[in-house]
Formats: structure tokens, C-alpha cells, sequence
């Protein structure tokens, strides 16, 4: 299993691993439209030549008093093909993902998704960081991870995601 970055032949490969795990075509479409509209970043997870799992992250804003100006990502979407998945993938994907973002010198990464699964890489309910989520989301599925630590200290107000993201609601 290789993970890496997306290259401009995947975005085909890319879609279809979308549209697959998700049963409908609308995060493929919001990844499209995304990509290029600020830092984004985008992986792909190859196995025998096949890209089997992607994962795409982009830039929030937050909407209230910060001490100093954060770069913070939002995880969305995660997918891996149905017939890969439960094999790690998903895991591994977001694991290396996470790390080349705290590479970059991106503060922290916020998450709308499952309480069980993101919580194993470090995600906890971002209101413990008084950061709220622009849509009426249950408490716990709303999940911040800081990159640096302690960047989140002075900082709180709401999460903001693209216009774009209204895609998938
Ligand atoms: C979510 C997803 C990317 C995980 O990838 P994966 O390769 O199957 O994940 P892994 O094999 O690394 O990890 C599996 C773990 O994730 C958990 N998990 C996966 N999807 C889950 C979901 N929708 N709800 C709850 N838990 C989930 C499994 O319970 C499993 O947990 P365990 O290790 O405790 O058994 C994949 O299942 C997928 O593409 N799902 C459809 C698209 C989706 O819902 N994406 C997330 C929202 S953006």
C-alpha cells in the first residue's frame, strides 16, 4: 500500500473512489470543485497500481477571536473503495495525511464525522477547544486536532467551511 500525493492523471481515479464509497456523486463534485481554491491537499492510496482510498483536506476559517491569524485544515471527504474497506486503509490514509499537514506548519485540522473512528488519531470534540461548527451537527461529531500544541489556546469562535461544502449537504 503506497500512500501519496494526488497527480493530475488520479483526478478520474480519484472521483470514482468518491462516488463509490459514497453512493452518490456529490463529494466527488466538491472535491473537484475545491481543488486549486487555496491550499488544499489531496492523497491518493494505491495499492497494485489501483487507486483504492483518497483523502482531500482544505482550508476553514474560524469566525471569532483568535490572538494570532491560524491556518487550520478541515478533513472531508475520507473515502475508500467498499470492496477495500475495514482493511486499514482509511486509517493509514489519514495517518500520513495528518502528518504532511503538521508538516506544512498548518495549526490544527477540524473534522465533521464519526465519534468512534477519529478519535484514534487524536481528534477530540472541538467545543473543548471552544470551537463550534457552523452547522447544527451533534456535539461530539464535530472534531478538532491541534497540530501545534497548544495552538487552539486563545482561540474560539465558529468554524467555517467553503460555500462549496453546501454541495454535500
Ligand atoms: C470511513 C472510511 C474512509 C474508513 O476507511 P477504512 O479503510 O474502511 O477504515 P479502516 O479500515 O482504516 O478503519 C476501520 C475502522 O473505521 C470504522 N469506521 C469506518 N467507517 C465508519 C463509519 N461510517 N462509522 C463508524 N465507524 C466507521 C470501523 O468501525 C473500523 O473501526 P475498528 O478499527 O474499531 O473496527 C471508509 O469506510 C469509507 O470510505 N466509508 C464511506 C465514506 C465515508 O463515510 N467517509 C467518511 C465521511 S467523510
Amino acid at each position: 500500500m503506497d500512500i501519496r500525493s494526488e497527480k493530475p492523471e488520479d483526478l478520474e481515479a480519484v472521483r470514482n473512489v468518491n462516488i463509490a464509497a459514497f453512493g452518490r456523486e456529490n463529494e466527488a463534485n466538491l472535491v473537484d470543485s475545491l481543488r486549486g481554491i487555496g491550499p488544499t491537499f489531496s492523497f491518493v492510496a494505491v495499492q497494485s497500481d489501483r487507486i483504492v482510498g483518497h483523502l482531500f483536506f482544505s482550508l476553514v476559517a474560524v469566525e471569532g477571536k483568535c490572538s494570532r491569524h491560524l491556518s487550520i485544515l478541515g478533513l472531508a471527504p475520507v473515502a475508500v473503495l467498499p470492496k477495500y474497506q475495514r482493511q486499514g486503509i482509511g486509517t493509514l490514509l489519514i495517518r500520513q495525511g495528518l502528518k504532511e499537514c503538521g508538516r506544512s506548519g498548518f495549526h490544527a485540522v477540524v473534522v465533521l464525522g464519526h465519534p468512534d473512528f477519529y478519535p484514534r488519531f487524536g481528534f477530540i470534540p472541538a467545543s473543548r477547544k471552544s470551537l463550534k461548527c457552523e452547522y447544527d451537527v451533534p456535539d461530539e461529531a464535530f472534531m478538532v486536532l491541534e497540530l501545534e500544541s497548544g495552538a487552539l489556546q486563545d482561540c474560539s469562535g465558529t468554524v467555517k467551511y467553503r460555500s462549496e461544502f453546501s454541495l454535500c449537504e
